[in-house]
Parts: C-alpha cells; structure tokens; sequence
C-alpha cells in the first residue's frame, strides 16, 4: 500500500505508546447533573486526554466524530485552526526535535493528527466507526493517514457536505467539505449484517395526525384516507411529511402506498385473482403480477396486503406500510446550509461565540445511523460541544440513553463554551425547554508515574487498580465495578490483583503491599489463573507455580506508557 512521508513523521510513528498516563481530576464546579449519567467533558490535549481515557474505555466506544483544526491558515479564529496553538508548538518542539523547525504546515498538522488517529483508534469497538470532518487543505493526506492507522481496506465513505454557496472566489466558490468514516473493523460489520439506517423526516408528523384522524372518525379509514391526503395537499414543500405524501392511505395496520402490483420490466405470470366481494376476475395488470405463483399472491390476500378496488374492472395495488420502510440508508452527498447552525449557536448565547461550529442536527443524522441505546460516542476536537448537543438531541428524540465524551484543549473554550452549551441544553435556554441530563467535567491531573518510573504518593487505589487491569488485560474494568477489593476483575478466566495502599487494611511498607503466605490466605479467592501486582514477593517459585500465580512487581512491571 502507498504511504504518505512528511518531515517529522519517523518521530510521531510510535509516539502514542510513549504518552504517559495521567490521571483525570474532577473539577465538580463545572460538572452538571447527575455525575452517574456517564457523560464526560475533559478539558487537556486530547493526546494526554485519550491516554488518561483508555484504561476506562478501550475498546468501548461506538462512534468517533472529530473535528481537528482544518489547517486553513486562519488564526483569528476562537481557536487555532492551524497547529500553531503554544501548547501544540512546544509539544512539536519536544516530539520532533530539532527538525521541528523545518516542518511546513502540512508537517506539522500531520505530526499532530497521527498519533492521535493512533489513540483513537484503540478506543474503538469492534463495530465502532470514526467519522472525521475535513476540507479541501488537508483532506488528502488525512485520507492517506486514516488508511495507515484504520487500514485502506476499512474505509467506508468520503461524505461531502454542501453548505451555502459562496460568491467571492477568484476560480470556482467551493461549497462543500467532507467527512471521511472508516469501520474499526469493515469486515466485522459485514458478518455480522451490520446495516446503518436513520428514521425518514416527517414521519412522526404523519403518525400524529392520522393518530388524530381515528379520534375523529374512528375505523373510518375511507374518510382518514381522504382528511390525510386533504392535509398533506395544505403542507408547505419544505415539511418533510411533504415528501412521504404518496403514503395516502391508512388501514387498521397503518399508513401505506399503494403500490405498483406488476413484474418490473413486463413478462410477469398473469393466474386468475378474484375480487374478494365481486368474486369476479380482477384486470390483470399487463406486465403480469409481481408474484410468481397464485400461492404467494393468496399469502398477501390473507394477510390483507392487498388493496383491490370497488370492482374486479380496477388493477389491485400493494400495501407499502410507512412504518415498515421508515429506515432510510446515509446519503454520501447531502446539502445542509451552514449558517442555520451558526443562528442556532448565536441564539443559544445570545451573541457570535464559536467560528464555524458543525451542525447538531447533521452530527445528530451520523449518530443515529451508527449507534443505539446506551453506546459511547466520543469527539476529542470538541470546539463549541456540538457532538454533546446531538447526542443529548438524539436521545430525546429516540429514547436512546447514548453517552458523550469530549476533549477540548483550551480551558477558556471548554468551561466558556464546550461546558456551558452543554450545560444550556441540558437545563434549557430562552424559550427551549431543557432535554436533561448531565456530565462530569475534568481536567488533567499528574501523571501516574513519576520521572523514575515511581508511582506518585497521591495515586489512589481506585486509580491504580484501573490502569494495572487494563494495561494487563487490553481491557478497561466495567465501569460500575468499584474497584475496592485487591481481586479487580476476572478476565478471559484470570484473577487480576493488586496489592496497594494497604487494601487489605495493613499499611505497613512491608505488609499488606507485599504477597505473603498470610496475603495469599487472606485474597478473595479465585479459582484459576492469576496475576498479582504487588511491591514484594514472599512466595517460593513451587508455591506460586501450585497457586497459578503470576507475580508482578510494583511498579516497575506496570506499563508505565
Ligand atoms: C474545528 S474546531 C471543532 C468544532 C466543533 N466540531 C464544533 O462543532 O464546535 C476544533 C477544536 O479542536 C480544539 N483542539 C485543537 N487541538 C486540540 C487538541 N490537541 N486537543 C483537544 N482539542 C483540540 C480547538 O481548540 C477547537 O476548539
């Protein structure tokens, strides 16, 4: 496979795996609701963020959207959509090294965004997708890079997004970006007949008022059938139940088209079908019936499938009911004006705080296409907290108890405008009632381990315990296990412990912390295989081979990146 080389790139290759792990410090003056609600706002560099984020949630999330800097050249932005923010600079400076000085824009922004895909990609599920958004500045060596972290033979889509047109350009007004979506894994969601469908628009709109109509007429479905189409011809073109008005009839099953009933294309068998009250032979439509055989045709009769007219001298139709072809599959090119989410901000604040913000609805299309129920949908770009918004829209909508993480790097954006949206959609705002909820709000706190590999004095066991079972395990402990027990899990048949901080109630340097014969009696059992982190081993190499024990020492055998 081709693959893309720029300056700096040697240094960034494997820089994710010397990210070191941090802890996240919750600040609970910004965090709002209840904490439980498994929403998170984290504000830090997302390569730090996602590093801190993993033992929690490898391989969890449903859905990444991003967002990064578009590299466009303009820092007059509320961010820097170059990779020129100081933090980023110094972190080039520190990665890169002296060549940091050589490094053309398009370097830079690429040393920036691959170890970061890299990360990104670890969180993802097996049937986790990542959508990215991006312009014409970049959008071909992202493409080249996602296809080295996610793999060519994952990508799924390159979606372009028509906004307003713009009048000013000097060759030709560019209208549209993209949004580039790879599958974790392509292969798995075909197995495992993974099919993406949204709720077509307007339908609930239809439901509500044929659910109207029955209050009015009761199982006078002739005369719903006439008030329904009466009120589709009084809709306005851009009601999107406008575009579903040829479902113009309704039944006890519900709403439906009649539908063409003959063989596409012509030569379609032509067997008898009788009127059910005429009992007189029906016309026969001139390609034929759409059934090859009268007993599929009969089944449809039965099941009342059919809609005949008054008399046999009427062609029957097919009963094509809203509520069985409700789904609809993503348009790879769609046009939405990016204004009207600019307006929806700018009332949301009462005034211009955010540049260029993506469309909550738009986002909100993606999610539902790709995740359900209680799925996580992370965004480490997370500017103006549009990601949060569309979730917590979505859910509203569907019922759906999905969850958000997002990863703003600057404190100023993510408490003044990350936070505080979320916190308005949440509570309400203007004449908007509030959609509930709530997020955990944290920043960066030190790393676990000190420069010598030591882990830091303020390190509690909770955090420890986290970060010792997924690094060992490649898996993040569930998140409703508290980890308060020296067993912290069992994984693929192993006992995972760990010995610290006096858990078992010693505190003594030498006691609880160490795997003694009395340490071993007092553990919570586990039958099988185990690993136990602890600072010293007591235990001879025959007992720990008769106990199954793997011994591990603290620290200095706990991944430290
Ligand atoms: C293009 S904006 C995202 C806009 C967002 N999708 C919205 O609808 O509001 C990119 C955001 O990513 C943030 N950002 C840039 N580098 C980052 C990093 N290393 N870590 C976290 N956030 C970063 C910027 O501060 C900016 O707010």
């Amino acid at each position: 496979m081709p693959t893309l080389q720029w300056i700096g790139k040697d240094a960034v290759v494997n820089h994710h795996h010397k990210v070191p792990f941090h802890l996240l410090k919750d600040v609970p003056e910004l965090s709002i609701g209840d904490p439980g609600s498994g929403n998170l706002i984290v504000e830090g560099d997302n390569l730090v963020a996602l590093k801190a984020l993993l033992p929690y949630y490898a391989g969890q999330v449903k859905c990444i959207y991003i967002d990064p800097p578009y590299n466009t050249g303009n820092e007059g932005w509320v961010y820097n959509d170059n990779v020129n923010s100081p933090v980023i600079r110094e972190w080039l400076g520190k990665v890169v090294g002296d060549e940091a000085s050589d490094l053309s824009r398009h370097d830079k922004w690429l040393c920036m965004m691959y170890p970061r895909l890299q990360l990104l990609r670890q969180f993802l599920r097996p049937d986790g997708v990542i959508f990215t958004s991006i312009d014409d500045n970049e959008v071909n060596h992202l493409r080249c890079i996602l296809d080295e972290c996610f793999g060519a033979n994952n990508f799924i889509a390159d979606f372009v997004w028509e906004g307003a047109l713009k009048n000013d350009s000097r060759f030709v007004s560019i209208s549209h970006d993209y949004i580039l979506c790879y599958a974790r894994d392509r292969e798995f969601l075909r197995v495992n007949q993974s099919r993406w469908r949204t709720r077509k628009e307007g339908v609930d709109e239809i439901y509500l008022k044929v659910e109207d109509l029955k209050k009015r007429y009761g199982a006078d479905y002739g005369k719903i059938s006439k008030e329904l189409r009466a009120w589709y011809s009084g809709l306005s073109k851009n009601d999107p139940a406008w575009g579903h008005r040829h479902y113009n009839k309704v039944d006890q099953r519900g709403v439906y088209f009649p539908s063409d009933i003959s063989w596409p294309g012509g030569g379609g068998p032509k067997y008898e079908v009788l009127h059910p009250i005429t009992k007189k032979p029906v016309k026969v439509p001139a390609r034929g019936w759409v059934f090859p055989s009268w007993e599929r045709m009969a089944e449809f009769i039965r099941e009342d499938r059919v809609d005949f007219g008054e008399d046999e001298t009427k062609v029957p139709t097919l009963k094509r009911y809203l509520h069985e072809t409700e789904g609809q599959v993503l348009p790879s090119v769609f046009y939405k004006d990016r204004r009207a989410a600019m307006k929806r901000l700018r009332q949301l604040f009462g005034k211009d705080v955010f540049d260029n913000p993506k469309d909550e609805e738009v986002l909100a299309k993606l999610f539902e296409a790709v995740t359900e129920g209680e799925d996580v949908i992370l965004d480490s770009f997370a500017g103006s907290g549009t990601t949060g918004h569309a979730v917590l829209k979505l859910n509203k909508q569907d019922g759906g108890n999905r969850r958000f993480i997002l990863v703003e790097l600057e404190p100023k954006i993510a408490r003044e405008i990350t936070a505080e949206r979320v916190r308005r959609v949440i509570h309400g705002y203007g004449d908007t009632p509030g959609l509930g909820g709530g997020f955990r709000y944290c920043s960066l706190g030190e790393p676990l381990f000190d420069e010598r590999g030591q882990i830091k004095p303020s390190v509690r066991f909770g955090e420890l315990a986290r970060h010792a079972y997924s690094t060992e395990t490649g898996e993040p402990l569930p998140r409703e296990r508290v980890p308060n027990t020296p067993l912290l899990g069992v994984c693929r048949g192993v006992g995972i412990y760990l010995l610290f901080n006096g858990i078992l109630g010693d505190k003594s340097v030498d006691g609880g912390n160490v795997l003694t014969r009395t340490v071993l009696e007092n553990l919570p059992k586990h039958d099988g295989p185990k690993v136990i982190y602890a600072a010293g081993c007591r235990l001879g190499r025959e007992t720990l081979r008769a106990e199954q024990i793997t011994f591990r020492q603290t620290p200095y055998e706990i991944k430290v990146t």
